[in-house]
């Protein structure tokens, strides 16, 4: 089945096509990150009429480079929500008007699935498997004892990694968003130069806390450099920021494989595409013999291939969405 997913429930206004599952032909981000970024983070008002200019372009992108006209596509997939509402309304009303208008069934997705499904668009993944999805608005762990069945273990009680990413970023005056340039900047500094703190890193539960991390980032900066943190200083704060990010997701991961007794992991999520967690994965997960399963940092992000990926499986299962279907701002999974 040739699937067109439709992903807008944040700041990238993404299309892409994948057939049977498990191909894909297109994928398609449009980013919207230079209009946010002199705010500082994302403003919701701008992000829905930037979807709405972009959502026709990139969809037509996605079938020109599929080498697709539109009485190609057999179903289509759209991000349901959690997310922005007005971001979630363009991409959801412009699946309708397509769907309609080709006679073709549509699906409504949870973005937390699409982001659990992304990892199995590369590999064959064993089940069950731990997946965790860490992105700028979660830091679950899941149970995954088949695609469609799913047990939330752990979550974050307060900011999620990539919002911790994102302010500690903001406070260092880095911009937005922090992920990448603190992965960046990272790279040339010492992980043990600062000692922050691991929150929850040792209790029994998978949840995780990064609020407390972010203010000791904060009183930090404020205590040794009230006059602004010196250039040759940022990559040390930055690297200790991200080392203790990282012991505490790769620790609370792998635990809940232990707990689990399951032998494969997946990472997913904006975050997932961090240099230092994918390294420290890797050798952990390793040591105690559990599989490892790395996305391309291209999927990790939003993208549309993995609500299309999560379409298929849909479409193939469960009856189409009637017409009626709208947007959901809050949806847990
Ligand atoms: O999955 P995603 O694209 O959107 C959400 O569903 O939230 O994730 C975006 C988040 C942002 O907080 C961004 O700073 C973070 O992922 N991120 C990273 C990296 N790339 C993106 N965080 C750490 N290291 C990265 N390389
Ligand atoms: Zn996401």
């Amino acid at each position: 089945m040739i699937i067109l997913g439709i992903e807008t429930s944040c700041d990238e206004t993404a299309a892409a096509i994948v057939s049977n599952g498990s191909e894909i032909l297109s994928n398609v981000i449009s980013t919207q990150v230079d209009y946010h970024k002199k705010y500082g983070g994302i403003v919701p008002e701008i992000a829905s009429r930037k979807h709405q200019e972009n959502i026709i372009p990139v969809v037509r992108e996605a079938l020109d480079r599929a080498h697709m006209q539109l009485q190609d596509i057999q179903g289509i997939a759209v991000t349901q929500g959690p997310g922005l509402i007005g971001s979630l309304l363009v991409g959801v009303n412009a699946a309708k008007a397509i769907a309609y208008a080709r006679s073709i069934p549509l699906v409504g997705i949870n973005h937390l699935e699409g982001h659990m499904l992304a990892p199995h668009l590369e590999c064959d993944i064993p089940l069950p498997n731990i997946t965790l999805v860490v992105s700028g608005g979660h830091t679950n762990i899941y149970y995954m004892e088949k695609v469609g069945s799913y047990r939330l273990l752990g979550k974050t009680r307060d900011d999620a990694a990539g919002e911790a990413y994102d302010k500690v970023a903001k406070l260092l005056g880095l911009g937005y968003p922090g992920g990448v340039v603190i992965d960046r900047l990272a790279q040339n500094g010492n992980p043990a130069a600062f000692s922050f703190p691991r929150p929850m890193m040792h209790d029994a539960s998978c949840d995780f806390s990064f609020s407390g991390l972010k203010t000791a980032v904060l009183y930090c900066v404020k205590n040794n450099f009230p006059d602004g943190v010196p250039e040759n200083v940022l990559p040390d704060l930055a690297a200790s920021f991200q080392q203790a990010v990282v012991d505490s997701i790769v620790e609370k991961t792998l635990q809940a494989c232990i707990v689990c007794k399951v032998s494969a992991v997946a990472l997913t999520g904006g975050v997932a595409a961090n240099s230092r967690l994918r390294l420290h994965m890797q050798q952990r997960a390793q040591e105690r013999k559990i599989s490892l399963y790395l996305t391309s940092t291209i999927l990790c992000t939003d993208n549309a291939a993995m609500i299309a990926k999560a379409g298929s499986f849909k479409l193939a299962h469960d009856l189409p969405f009637p017409y009626e279907m709208n947007a959901i701002s809050r949806w847990p999974l």
